[in-house]
This record gives C-alpha cells, sequence and structure tokens, in this order.
C-alpha cells in the first residue's frame, strides 16, 4: 500500500534541537517523493539539499536541480531563484543525515545499532560481533569496509562508511527486510562529515587509536576528536539502556571513559578492566583466554590468530552480553568463527610453510601482526608487503614497496591468488 508522501515541514521537523532552522520561505507542507544532495541524482519531487562537500559546494548547483525537478531546497546560504520552497538551516551537512533518516521512517530507531570506530579492528570487531549476535537468535546486517550485508545480499562498499543519505536508505533496507540489528564500522571520516548523522547508536565500540588518516584530520588530536563523536553522541535521544565498550589498554582509552555520556564496560589484557583477558594463549591455530566479564567468567576459544584479536573478541564478547547472550551462548559462537576474510588468513595449498595474507595497513597494525608472527613462528618470517592509496605518509612503509626477511613465510598486502600462485611457481622452480 502507498503511503503518503512525506511533506517538507515533515522532515524539517526532524532538526529539532539537533540544527538550527535559520528561515522558511514558501510553501513547506510541499510534499517530498525523494531526498538527495546531488544534483545529478535529482529526480521530479525531489528535496535538494545543498552540501558543502570536500570538493564541491552543492549551493553552486541549487539551480541545476531546480532544472532537474526539485521542489525544494534546504540550504546553509541564501541561494536560489526564491520560487521554491525553501529552508535555510545552520549546517546543511548535520542536517542531510537527520532529514535522510526521518525520509526513511527513522530506521536507525527500530534496530539495535552497533558502532564500532577506532584505528584498527573495525572490520574485524563488526564481523565477530554479528557473529555472537546471530549465536543468540538477531538478524543482523553489516556494514564496513568488506561490504554491506542485509541478509543474503552483499553490496560493495565504496567507503566503510556510506554517505548520509545511502547509510539510512541501507538502514532502512535492513528494517524492510525483517533484521533486528545492524553493526557498522564508523570511520574518522565518516564522524568529521557527520555521515552518521540520523543515526542514533545503542552500543559504541572504540578498539584503539594509533596514527593513520592524517592526510584528512591533521593532527592525532584532531582525529581522536572525530572519534570522540561517536561517544559523546550516545547522549540524548530516545534509547534506553546505551552502552560504550572501551579499551581500556589503549592510553585514550581513559579520556574516553571519563567524557562518555552513558555507562562504559573498559575491557583489557593488562589495565583494570569489567571484561578482562587472563591467561591468555597465543599459537597459530587459534587463541584461547579466560574472560572475566559482567557476565560471569568463561573460557573463550577462537580460531583467530594474533593477541590483537583478544581485544577484538573482548569487544564483541561485551556486546553481546549487553545483548543478553550468555556465556554459553557466547562461547559456543566464538568457537565456529573462523577468520574474518583477509585478516590473518592462512592460505593453504599444499605447501610446506605457513602462508598469512594479512590487511595491516598502519604502523601498529604491521607491528602487531609481525609480534603475532615473532611469537607463533618455528622458522624465518618472511614479509611481503606494499602499500596502495596516497594516505598518511607516517605509515610504516607506505609509498615504495619492499620486501623484508624477518624468520614463517608472510604475505602481507596481497591477496590469495597472488599467494597460491607464488607457491606453484615455486614448485616448478623446485
Ligand atoms: N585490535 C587491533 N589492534 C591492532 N591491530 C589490529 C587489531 N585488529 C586487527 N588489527 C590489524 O589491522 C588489520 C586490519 O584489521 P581490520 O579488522 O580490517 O581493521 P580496520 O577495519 O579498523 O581497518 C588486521 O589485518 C590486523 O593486522
Ligand atoms: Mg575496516
Amino acid at each position: 500500500m502507498a503511503r503518503d508522501p512525506i511533506t517538507l515541514t515533515q522532515l524539517v521537523a526532524a532538526l529539532r534541537g539537533q540544527v538550527e532552522v535559520l528561515e522558511q520561505h514558501g510553501d513547506v507542507s510541499c510534499p517530498v517523493h525523494a531526498i538527495t544532495d546531488d544534483s545529478r541524482a535529482v529526480v521530479a519531487g525531489s528535496l535538494f539539499v545543498a552540501v558543502k562537500g570536500e570538493r564541491v559546494d552543492g549551493h553552486g548547483f541549487v539551480e541545476q536541480a531546480i532544472k532537474a525537478g526539485a521542489v525544494a531546497v534546504v540550504a546553509q546560504a541564501s541561494v536560489g531563484s526564491g520560487l521554491l520552497p525553501f529552508v535555510l538551516v545552520a549546517n546543511s551537512r548535520k542536517a542531510l543525515g537527520l532529514l535522510g533518516s526521518r525520509f526513511h521512517g527513522d530506521p536507525s530507531a527500530r534496530l539495535k545499532m552497533i558502532g564500532v570506530t577506532g584505528t584498527n579492528g573495525k572490520t574485524t570487531t563488526t564481523y565477530l560481533c554479528k557473529a555472537l549476535l546471530e549465536g543468540i537468535g538477531r538478524r543482523v546486517g553489516l556494514i564496513g569496509t568488506v561490504g554491506y550485508q542485509i541478509g543474503q545480499e552483499t553490496l560493495p562498499a565504496p567507503h566503510t562508511t556510506p554517505g548520509a543519505l545511502d547509510l539510512q536508505a541501507l538502514l532502512a533496507k535492513m528494517v524492510e527486510t525483517g533484521l533486528t540489528a545492524a553493526v557498522m564500522e564508523v570511520s574518522s571520516h565518516a564522524l568529521a562529515l557527520d555521515r552518521t548523522s540520523g543515526c542514533e547508536y545503542d552500543v559504541a565500540v572504540f578498539t584503539n587509536l594509533t596514527q593513520d588518516h592524517l592526510d584528512f584530520h591533521h593532527t592525532m588530536d584532531e582525529y581522536f576528536e572525530a572519534k570522540m563523536q561517536l561517544f559523546v553522541g550516545l547522549a540524548g535521544g530516545k534509547k534506553a539502556g546505551k552502552l560504550a565498550l572501551v579499551n581500556m589498554d589503549d592510553p585514550r582509552g581513559a579520556t574516553i571513559r571519563a567524557a562518555c555520556p552513558v555507562p562504559v564496560w573498559g575491557y583489557a589484557i593488562q589495565s583494570q578492566a569489567d571484561l578482562k583477558a587472563e591467561r591468555v594463549r597465543l599459537s597459530l591455530t587459534g587463541t584461547t583466554f579466560s574472560a572475566a566479564t559482567p557476565g560471569g567468567s568463561f573460557t573463550v576459544e577462537s580460531r583467530l590468530v594474533g593477541e590483537h584479536n583478544v581485544y577484538n573478541l573482548l569487544g564483541a564478547i561485551g556486546v553481546a552480553l549487553h545483548d543478553g547472550a550468555t556465556p554459553d551462548q557466547i562461547c559456543e559462537a566464538t568457537a565456529h568463527i573462523a577468520n574474518v576474510p583477509g585478516r590473518f588468513e592462512l592460505v593453504s595449498s599444499g605447501q610446506d610453510f605457513t602462508v598469512v595474507v594479512d590487511y595491516a595497513h598502519t604502523e601498529d597494525a604491521l607491528l602487531r601482526l609481525l609480534t603475532a608472527a615473532q611469537t607463533l613462528k618455528t622458522g624465518r618470517i618472511i614479509t611481503v608487503f606494499g602499500c596502495g592509496g596516497d594516505r598518511d605518509r607516517g605509515i610504516a612503509g607506505k609509498g615504495h614497496e619492499d620486501y623484508q626477511i624477518i624468520g614463517t613465510k608472510k604475505f602481507h598486502f596481497d591477496d590469495r591468488e597472488a599467494a597460491r600462485e607464488a607457491i606453484q611457481q615455486l614448485r616448478n622452480c623446485a
């Protein structure tokens, strides 16, 4: 059954208390059939939101949007012909997600929303959260670097965190598909660019903060401030029982804990924490530790390799406990998780040495990866790493390719195919 189209007045009501509405002109009770911030995507009946982006300023495209059939404009500067209903707001970029959320029926209010931020471990932690929540019968959508997963469907991910309108549309699709939770990676870019405006989270997870993305954020403090937004943003809203999970072994953990407006569960291996891993045993085939948690103490066995995954597991266990999982359910689900694609993934092609493909693309990740390998190796480690992109120049090895021989064979920054081919070539040479 087709519902009545939403009106501009109803959309603008979503901004209340979040983005100041400075002026309104024309018949703002007009129906809105679509919403976009891209003038090329305007169809008849669209609301065009003029946003100053990183590269282009949407305020310069209002005329084009109107020609393409826009019926109303929201902007943060006076623009346009004065013929259309027009709403002037203090911050149109922040307004975009809120308008999008309302347009799509506020999907984040209908999902258990879990946001994971930090320099490293986001993808892994979101995969683990999804698996653990599915272990207690939830149907979970996933948004992150590897793809956007809605039930059986996986859409390619142009960004780790999609743009504000795409994000709201994705969440709406999750609701429509009958999912009950969404786990998403929330990048610092997304936070700094207000892409998650209009999302109300139930749980936010902080994994760690090390150097990355300084091309964009300029300083570590600015980068940290962006990440903090996920936690500060937990204040207010309509949801009850919110929680933050914070890695207390990270030097920034205490700062987040102190500033967080909702209850915090810290997790750690070294520091005092609500969820603490003890007696950690690492091997090349997996990891075992005893978890002391608000839900009791239990032994976790996982096929994930490396100490960094103990942190990822602790964060995800916290999320599952908060959602009502029992220790037994957590242990059962954890034991079944194979590796996350491309994260310490073993490549077996009949060779008599170990080949691992990993995604360590920051200095800290590479260090942790090699430390894990160093602890677990029985022979030499050969690291093959290169890098793509023109991002942060403080990242080890970025900008050139190299081979590093440290002591088990390692292929970093390579795909599984290449590893298999190399093994085949080795065999041909033998
Ligand atoms: N908790 C962690 N702390 C530090 N490094 C990690 C952690 N988890 C994973 N890594 C390293 O970072 C790489 C990327 O992990 P991933 O889960 O994809 O993180 P992200 O999504 O934040 O980039 C992994 O391949 C591993 O080398
Ligand atoms: Mg990621």
